[in-house]
């Protein structure tokens, strides 16, 4: 007898042998339970002052601030890919920035310009506009300071108008980042009173006060200028439950879709809130999350593609409707086929 043929006593009477659906690439898909489509992606952008302007972000390799003209072209790109959204991020001129955050309200701000040249450039893609005073403060937070106090009532009125002022510009989904208390309905009485039935809200309802969002800050340049920290308004990453509060209070006032924040590390979050609500859940892969990827990665510790697609399929198989991620049009290139 051949040495190398199996003996017959090692041989295990077993009936089930989880192994036979993952013989073969076709038996793989044919049990698949959870996919990932063009149409899971939510392209976050980074808007800067000028015209053909291109700023690499140091910490997101592959991840640049974009003037107008050339955000509105790549985003007609993400939209041939079939993406279906953005979600707009300014980095303001510091010169402009103050206590009050009163570029906020501006028509004529950043964000505004760039909603009215994407909605023309693309009419079909959905625009995301974030609501949060922090690109516009001069101290970095998303809210009005007093002393060491983040006030959250005088926010609030602020946030009505800057939410109005984006609808005007054309956003399709107010998506308040802010987390102040009440904001959600204080929003939409504002939008429908001004005759914004449509206009959706994306509530960030569980945002942590997380060490996630570093490349961000850099990304929209307030970083250095952040006094102290946010948890005063976001959550606590001990939490759970409170998550489950937060995107209650979120739904009766008005939300149309909620979002977890960060992501990977609270895909316990994306699961738990997605079974409780069945509402239309979203989870937002930050800045810090890209950073890690793209860093180990680059040093040949991470096959960089598959790292990527596993990260973002994760989001679906944990329950959400779909992911905020700087890695859009790249995904979605590949999920269309065309990489
Ligand atoms: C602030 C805001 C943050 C992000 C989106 N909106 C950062 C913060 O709360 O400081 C983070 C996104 C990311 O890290 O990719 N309104």
């Amino acid at each position: 007898m051949d040495d190398r043929e199996t003996p017959a006593s090692a041989r295990l009477e077993l009936v089930q042998r989880p192994r036979r659906n993952r013989k073969s690439d076709w038996a793989r898909r044919l049990v698949r339970e959870a996919s990932l489509d063009a149409s899971d992606l939510i392209w976050p952008v980074f808007l800067v002052e000028g015209e053909g302007r291109r700023e690499a972000v140091a910490s997101m390799p592959g991840v640049f601030r974009l003037s107008i003209d050339l955000a509105a072209a790549e985003i007609a790109k993400a939209a041939a890919l079939g993406v279906p959204a953005v979600a707009l991020f300014p980095n303001t001129d510091p010169a402009l920035r103050d206590e009050t955050a009163s570029v906020a309200l501006d028509s004529q701000n950043l964000v505004c310009r760039a909603c009215r040249a994407i909605k023309e450039a693309t009419p079909d893609i959905g625009v995301i506009t974030d609501v949060a005073l922090d690109p516009y403060t001069s101290h970095g937070h998303d809210g009005l300071l007093a002393g060491d106090e983040i006030l959250n009532d005088e926010t609030v009125a602020v946030l009505e108008r800057q939410a109005v002022t984006q609808a005007r510009a054309g956003s399709d989904i107010i998506a308040p980042s802010d987390m102040m208390d009440g904001r959600v309905g204080a929003i939409r009485a504002a939008l429908d009173a001004e005759g914004f039935q449509n206009v959706q809200i994306m509530s960030y309802a569980a945002k942590y006060a997380s060490a996630f969002y570093g490349p961000f800050r850099d990304a929209i340049g307030t970083n250095k200028t952040l006094r102290g920290d946010k948890r005063s308004y976001q959550m606590d990453p001990a939490n759970s439950d409170e998550a489950l509060r937060e995107v209650a209070l979120d739904l009766e006032q008005g939300a149309d879709m909620v979002m977890v924040k960060p992501g990977m590390p609270y895909l316990d979050i994306v699961r738990r809130i997605s079974e409780t609500f069945h509402a239309p859940t979203f989870a937002y892969q930050v800045s810090g999350e890209y950073a890690m990827i793209m860093a180990a990665a680059r040093n040949g510790w991470l096959d960089e593609e598959r790292a990527m697609m596993e990260s973002l399929l994760a989001f679906k198989r944990a329950g959400a409707s779909g992911v905020l991620t700087y890695f859009a049009p790249r995904a979605a290139e590949i999920l269309q086929g065309l990489r």
